[in-house]
């Protein structure tokens, strides 16, 4: 049988560059389109270190529908669409809800309408556990109900989530949502990881680069939630189980199985606080973080853990690594990278 392809947007950032690598380990033909707005053209270099096979590449917005157009004409055996590309940082969204609509939104609507032309009918859509806010209950199954999006990144997901099942239920797309929770670590080769541009907002890639000493020390956001030790919960997810969700999510769509749409949180089932996180990275670095405790995070919520039973029902796929997996693979990703300026970028767009 012919290979399919399967083309991924946003395939150079964090979680689109390992699903790349996991989608070619499986034997898929992978084009990537990455504008590079928040990713580097070297990650190119790694995947294809990483797993010693090749793909193509495009330099293109998803937006420029005229652009995608002779994408889907060059790749005709397309059979499906990874749709990884949109901004993410909460805090620029507030200041720049616009910049966020845009890419985030229009980006996706301008990129259905694409597949639709040139008849492709999967959709992978990447979500996030930020549609569920703070939930009465945990852990959060994909029945919880959701809550209103506290910034318009969190709204776009949600809105990014309705694009999506609207327009399978025309027929014309079957489609999968997959809620990520906190996706951290790196690849344990080494050779790609998260890298983000300017001052890191999220936690795990701040623990490197305090360790590495490019930060002088960690910000404890919030000591006094109602939790054990006092700081937030989330549930940490290694990025190459999540990369391998794709894989069993894509191929179900492709064969024709399951519903036409269908939404799967992605997490392990179990949440570790702000310190449980320090405490497993000093353990199997050796290294002491610097940290001291601040005010809270205006936005943040307690705790929140993922229920993924339905992803191991219904897509045979369970998270397989630990926090001290996530944390030692995110920390030879770190001391693995030799080029830093893009730590010194001051664009913000974590
Ligand atoms: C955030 C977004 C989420 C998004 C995800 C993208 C919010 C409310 N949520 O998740 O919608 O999908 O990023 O990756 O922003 N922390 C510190 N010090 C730091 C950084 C973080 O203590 O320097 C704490 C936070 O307060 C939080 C935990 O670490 O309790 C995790 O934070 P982070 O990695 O930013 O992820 P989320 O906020 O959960």
């Amino acid at each position: 049988m012919s290979k399919q392809t399967i083309l991924v947007t946003g395939g150079l950032g964090f979680i689109g560059s390992h699903t790349v690598v996991e989608l070619l380990n499986a034997n898929f033909d992978v084009v990537v389109v990455d504008n590079l707005d928040n990713s580097r053209a070297q990650v190119l270099e790694g995947i294809r270190k990483t797993c010693g096979k090749d793909f193509t590449y495009y330099n293109c917005d998803t937006r420029n529908e005229q652009a995608m157009h002779d994408i889907f004409t060059q790749h005709p055996q397309t059979k499906g669409v990874i749709h990884f590309a949109a901004h993410k940082a909460v805090g620029e969204s507030v200041d720049n809800p616009l910049k966020y609509y845009d890419n985030n939104i229009y980006g996706l609507v301008a990129l259905l309408k694409q597949m639709k032309a040139n008849s492709i009918k999967s959709m992978l859509f990447s979500s996030s556990c930020t549609v569920y806010g703070q939930p009465e209950q945990l852990p959060i199954s994909e029945t919880t109900p959701l809550k209103p999006a506290e910034s318009p990144y969190g709204n776009t997901k949600k809105v990014g989530e309705d694009i999506v099942s609207d327009a399978t239920k025309t027929g014309q797309f079957r489609s999968i949502s997959l809620r990520y929770f906190n996706p951290v670590g790196a690849h344990p080769d080494g050779f790609i990881g998260e890298l983000p541009i300017g001052v890191p907002q999220n936690l795990v890639p701040f623990v490197t680069q305090t360790a590495a000493g490019l930060r002088d020390k960690l910000s404890v956001f919030g000591n006094n939630y109602p939790t054990a030790d006092g700081t937030a919960i989330r549930d940490y997810i290694h990025v190459v189980d999540l990369a391998k969700v794709h894989v069993k999510a894509i191929t179900r769509l492709l064969n024709n199985e399951g519903p036409d749409y269908d939404v799967f949180n992605v997490g392990t089932g179990r949440g570790y606080s702000v310190l449980e996180v320090i405490q497993a990275f000093e353990r199997v670095s050796g290294k002491s973080l610097p940290y001291t405790f601040a005010d809270r995070r205006a936005g943040d919520v307690i705790e929140v853990y993922a229920d993924a039973s339905k992803a191991e029902r219904e897509l045979n796929w369970k998270a397989e690594k630990d926090i001290d997996d996530m944390m030692r693979d995110a920390w030879t990703f770190q001391q693995n990278i030799l080029d830093k300026s893009h730590v010194l970028n001051t664009d913000n767009n974590a």
